[in-house]
């Protein structure tokens, strides 16, 4: 029987539709110790894992970023009662979402948007699409800021222009963005930037001062700054989050519109919704005109609006879990994995691993370079990342993603994902450990 077969012969035998391995949510505490059972929901991160490498390959999928835990209850509490009304019509958005959104914004991170300027949409993925068609013509070049997040490719290549990596540098213990190399790689066919802050998957927090560097060289090349801010909530312990537009210079604010969503810090990303403004409101007319689309389905508006107006107290326990998960993988790799180097995030629950020294003692080069003569079908180069990411699923059951998929420059890394059960990640890494100590 195929893969795919016996995944959806237990999924219909076995498997709840909806992972009913959860109690009853009303009057629990929030529970994120205990691993949840994702299977048997379509999950990217689990079940389409499982259909592509099989059940049983992989024992922890540390792959696409999703969070595993229980939605916060006060979500759960608002789709429930929105389910008991069983009709499901066109929906008419209320105001009171987009206020919800302002509210959230302004008592969160202390930044005033105005009501005008800002659009609601199915996710930060799909309106850059609309951003990047208001400023940049098919054909132009649309500048990243590498190691970045590869989910921009697609928009990308969807508004017809073409990705331009602009490599950070890692100096002095940290990612730096690099002025000077970004002032080249502007051209007369340059429109727009992709700012993501807090930078996957390199988990960048960009100071104040970094931000208005890039905002201001950016302004004066004439390249609109395209701010993705969908990681703000999860800054680790002594970091900042600075949204680009509380900044204090107006015309690099003005150059900017900023993209958002509820989907990573609530963990909404299947239900699709999220919000983009600008203090510019032509900017904001020229996205509209591109004819962008609000979609939005009436479970995510419900949702996202419940996580706005209740969600804060899980949020912020989520925040200092996944904050505490960082330390755990920092001191675990440090004390048991010799083959792997990591430093903490600033920011995001995406951990960044030097893998470098792995690379070396299996020879991963050599076996990419020799993977990649025998590559007939299409896809992407196979790097010594990528062969790293199948040793590890075939020695460790574990899967962590290539950090060349993020840039050329992200050679040496790997992405972990963090936002799992410490029980969850304690298998992974313990699995890791002992396939890496049998190397030695
Ligand atoms: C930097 C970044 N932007 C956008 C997204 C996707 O956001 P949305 O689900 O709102 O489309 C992700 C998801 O991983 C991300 O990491």
């Amino acid at each position: 029987m195929s893969i795919h077969l016996q995944f959806h012969r237990r999924a219909l035998l076995g498997a709840p539709l909806l992972a009913a391995s959860a109690p009853a949510f009303a009057g629990d505490e929030f529970d994120f110790d205990t691993p949840y059972d994702r299977y048997g929901t379509d999950s990217t991160k689990w079940d389409a894992q499982a259909r592509i490498y099989g059940k049983d390959a992989i024992d922890v999928p540390m792959g696409i970023s999703d969070t595993d835990f229980r939605s916060a209850p006060v979500i759960t509490k608002a789709l429930t009662a929105r389910v008991r009304h069983e009709n499901f019509g066109y929906l008419a958005i209320p105001q009171s979402f987009n206020q919800a959104i302002i509210d959230w914004n302004q008592r969160r991170y202390g930044l005033t948007i105005n009501p005008a300027n800002l659009l609601l949409s199915t996710g930060v993925t799909a309106s850059l699409i609309s951003g990047i068609r208001a400023f940049s013509p098919p054909g132009s070049k649309v500048l990243l800021l590498t190691p970045t997040y590869d989910g921009f490719l697609g928009p990308i290549r969807a508004a017809g222009c073409i990705a331009e990596e602009s490599p950070l540098r890692f100096r002095d213990g940290r990612y730096q963005m690099d002025l000077e190399a970004l002032d080249r790689h502007i051209t007369r066919d340059t429109n727009t930037l992709i700012l993501c802050n807090p930078n996957n998957p390199t988990g960048n927090v960009w100071t104040k001062e970094e931000l208005l560097a890039v905002g201001e060289l950016c302004t004066r090349r004439r390249v609109v700054i395209l701010v993705d801010e969908v990681h703000c909530d999860f800054v680790t312990k002594g970091q900042k989050y600075t949204p680009f537009a509380s900044l204090e210079n107006r015309d690099v604010v003005m150059n900017s519109v900023t993209f958002k969503s509820a989907s990573k810090s609530f963990n909404l990303s299947g239900l699709k919704s999220g919000w983009l403004f600008s203090d510019n409101p032509e900017y904001i007319r020229r996205i509209a005109a591109t004819g962008h689309r609000v979609d939005m389905n009436t479970m995510g508006m419900v949702a996202s609006h419940a996580a706005l107006t209740g969600g804060e107290a899980w949020l912020n326990e989520v925040i200092a879990y996944l904050d505490a998960n960082h330390d755990y993988l920092e001191k675990f790799i440090r004390e048991k994995i010799p083959l792997m180097k990591y430093q903490k995030a600033q920011g995001t629950y995406l951990a960044w691993v030097d893998v470098t020294a792995l690379i070396d003692k299996i020879g991963a080069e050599a076996q990419a370079v020799q993977a990649e003569k025998l590559r007939t079908g299409p896809g992407r180069p196979i790097t010594a990342e990528a062969i790293i990411r199948d040793y590890l699923i075939r020695e460790a059951k574990v899967q962590i993603l290539p950090g060349t998929n993020y840039g050329h420059n992200g050679v040496g890394h790997m992405r972990m994902n963090l936002g799992t059960s410490r029980k969850t990640l304690t298998r992974a890494l313990n699995n890791i450990a002992s396939a890496l100590a049998r190397l030695a």
